[in-house]
């Protein structure tokens, strides 16, 4: 196994600029679609195969979610922006030297040539850089120049695309391969029997607090997905938007409440396909170069709630596909990745 040239510890490369979209896979795509048009006013820019592409009204890029139609739940490819174009050859060249790397495609909709890969667990990714800006059609456009469309006030309204959390067998290693071959940096974790266990990385390729999670996966399954979440702008965004689940039949797993990881103000629901979804604000930035990951152990992190109700058991031991300790065929056949 070729060595990837390594960061320091704890140093952001910069190589990657943000989450740039995720494909979320649904067997009930119409229903899916109301809910994120109508429930949480996302706005419909593109529609191939059974594929539909979605953004946010604060989104920059043309389209930051696309949901497609399939037999199971779960998530399908994570894209990620790198800042240039050589700063993606260098991302590229280090994932090439896990062994996890695909090969290159033209592009997904709105997205120029994107290199796709694996991670350790199986979650399919791609990177890119060139990118076709959005231009908001007449009847939305914004009144506000800086505003890329205009904002709808329709259901809740979510401004943007924030972060994923996935689900893995082993945190380590994918958290050692999104340090070495994305360029993450780690900023919170969760580590039980006296850090020998590590249970939860939170990671961020930029200042923001973290754009991905890995958390074990309790039925030790492969390549799922625990929740995407959208970012809306404060708190009060976040409590009227159990308001709007409540008024029309959305299943409210959790909150609105705060965690203590992440301070970040939740409120997650499952959509008609059975994706969990999370309604987010809060949370905060991390500036320092020198950034020490915070580390909390199984009596600080307690339930994940900082105040509110504890969260259920279902938050722990459901994900998407729902399955039982069952790995698809093609994951098994990803290579090794040896961390050390
Ligand atoms: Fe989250």
């Amino acid at each position: 196994m070729a060595t990837i040239p390594a960061a320091k510890p704890g140093e952001l490369i910069q190589d990657i600029a943000h989450l740039g979209g995720v494909e979320l896979l649904t067997p009930k795509p119409d229903r899916s679609l109301l809910y994120f048009k109508d429930v949480l006013g996302m706005e419909v820019v593109h529609t191939e195969g059974t594929s539909v592409y979605m953004r946010g009204y604060g989104d920059y890029a043309t389209s930051t979610l696309k949901l497609t139609g399939a037999k199971t739940s779960g998530v399908g490819c994570i894209s990620w922006r790198a800042v240039g174009p050589e700063a993606l050859a260098r991302r590229v060249a280090a994932i090439e030297a896990t062994g996890l790397g695909i090969g290159w495609i033209d592009g997904d909709f709105g997205r120029g040539p994107s290199y796709r890969f694996r991670d350790p667990d199986g979650h399919l990714m791609e990177v890119y850089y060139a990118e076709t800006r959005y231009r908001a059609p007449d009847h939305l456009r914004s009144t506000l120049k800086n505003l890329p469309q205009k904002y709808t006030a329709r259901g809740v309204n979510v401004r943007r695309i924030d972060h994923l959390a996935l689900l893995c067998k082993d945190v380590a290693a994918n958290r050692m391969f999104a340090e070495r071959a994305l360029g993450f940096r780690l900023h919170e974790q969760v580590r039980f029997e006296n850090g020998a266990k590590e249970i939860g990385s939170w990671m961020s390729p930029s200042q923001m607090h973290h754009q991905m999670a890995y958390v074990v996966d309790i039925k030790g399954a492969r390549g799922r997905l625990h929740h995407l979440s959208l970012w809306v702008d404060n708190r009060e965004d976040v409590l009227r938007a159990a308001d709007i689940f409540a008024e029309n039949g959305v299943f409210i797993e959790a909150g609105p409440s705060r965690h203590n990881n992440s301070q970040g103000f939740y409120l997650y629901s499952y959509e008609p396909g059975g994706n969990r979804v999370e309604v987010y604000s809060g949370s905060y930035l991390v500036f320092a170069p020198d950034w020490e990951p915070v580390i909390w152990n199984e009596e600080e992190r307690g339930t994940g709630v900082y105040w509110g109700t504890p969260l259920p058991e279902s938050f722990i031991s459901y994900g998407t596909p729902d399955v039982d300790a069952a790995v698809p065929a093609e994951l098994e056949k990803i290579p090794v990745f040896d961390p050390s």
